[in-house]
């Protein structure tokens, strides 16, 4: 099958990242928000990070205006008939995400490949509520999406192998690195990285060294990028906390259960870099 326009539903965080690398890799993606508001600004966050690109010699600034021509954006589903494959990002709700899924079982031609960006919810779910559970999988890309080399395949065991190739091919061409987890939650990544950041709150929580002292020891005992508080806030406490409670959920496993002060920060409202604040203050 000859994959050549990509449908994304979401311009968030993830939505317009994933646009983004599409459209670089020269599909023609048609990118859907629900307001006009949220496209123009998940659009404006392509073009900041197109800029950056530029800026930082990944890509020239024809390569830019190329990938920005390739993208339109859009609020209607419909929008999206002539897509081959569809990646989902719109928030983390099943009811939302079955919703979406139902209606583009109806909306997509029969061939296409229907995908969830979901970190942590059921795709078999998400599958039950079209009639092409073959064609459906789960495609976890990483944040800031540009730049994450990987990209982890989610396969339920309706998965069929042809669909498991194409989304091979698919990723390929998207120049990322790929694994396949089966469909549980949390898949390969957050099924190790949400322990670890729950016990770092843990640790901070106890009292045991401060924030910046817990960072500084992952982040130079261990080679991480980031230490676990600065990722959480990268993240977003409230993103970490609504995975944690839904593998919690399913595995009833007190590794996943999310300490008191998560759950405390993401009542406050201080839920990362994108509220202002979160174990650090971004104001
Ligand atoms: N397009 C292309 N390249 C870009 C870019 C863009 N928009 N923005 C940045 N880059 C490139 C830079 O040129 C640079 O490349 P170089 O190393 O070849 O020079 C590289 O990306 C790093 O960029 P910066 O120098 O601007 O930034 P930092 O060095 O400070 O790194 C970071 C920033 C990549 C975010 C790094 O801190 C990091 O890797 N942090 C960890 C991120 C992480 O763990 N993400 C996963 C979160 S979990 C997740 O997403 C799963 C979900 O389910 C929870």
């Amino acid at each position: 099958m000859d994959l050549n326009t990509v449908g994304v539903v979401g311009c968030g965080l993830m939505g317009s990242g994933i646009a983004e690398v599409c459209a670089r890799a020269g599909y023609r993606v048609v990118v859907r928000e629900i307001s006009e508001a949220l496209l123009r600004s998940g659009l404006n966050r392509i073009e900041k990070s197109l800029g950056k690109a530029v800026t930082r010699g990944k890509i020239g600034q024809g390569q830019a205006d190329q990938t920005l021509g390739r993208i339109r954006g859009t609020t209607a589903l419909d929008d999206l008939a002539d897509c081959d494959l569809v990646v989902e990002a719109a928030i983390e709700n099943m009811s939302l995400k079955k919703e979406i899924f139902a209606e583009l079982d109806q909306i997509l031609p029969p061939h296409a490949i229907l995908a969830s960006n979901t970190s942590s919810l059921c795709i078999t779910e998400m599958a039950s509520a079209t009639g092409r559970g073959d064609k459906i999988l789960g495609i976890h890309f990483f944040n800031p999406v540009p730049v994450m080399p990987l990209i982890e395949f989610v396969r339920t065991i309706l998965t069929s192998d042809e669909t498991m190739a194409i989304a091979h091919e698919f990723g390929a061409s998207l120049d990322k690195t790929m694994v396949t987890a089966k469909d549980t939650p949390g898949f390969i990544v957050n099924r190790l990285l949400i322990p670890y950041l729950l016990q770092a709150v843990q640790v901070y929580e106890d009292g045991l060294a401060t924030r910046e002292d817990i960072d500084t020891a992952i982040k130079l005992g261990l080679a991480h990028p980031m230490g676990p508080l600065t990722l959480l806030d990268f993240v977003g406490l409230d993103t970490t906390l609504f995975i944690a409670d839904a593998m919690y959920d399913e595995y009833k496993d007190p590794r996943y259960a999310a300490p008191p002060l998560l759950r405390r920060m993401v009542l406050a409202g201080h839920m990362g870099r994108k509220s202002g604040k979160g174990f650090y203050d971004y104001t």
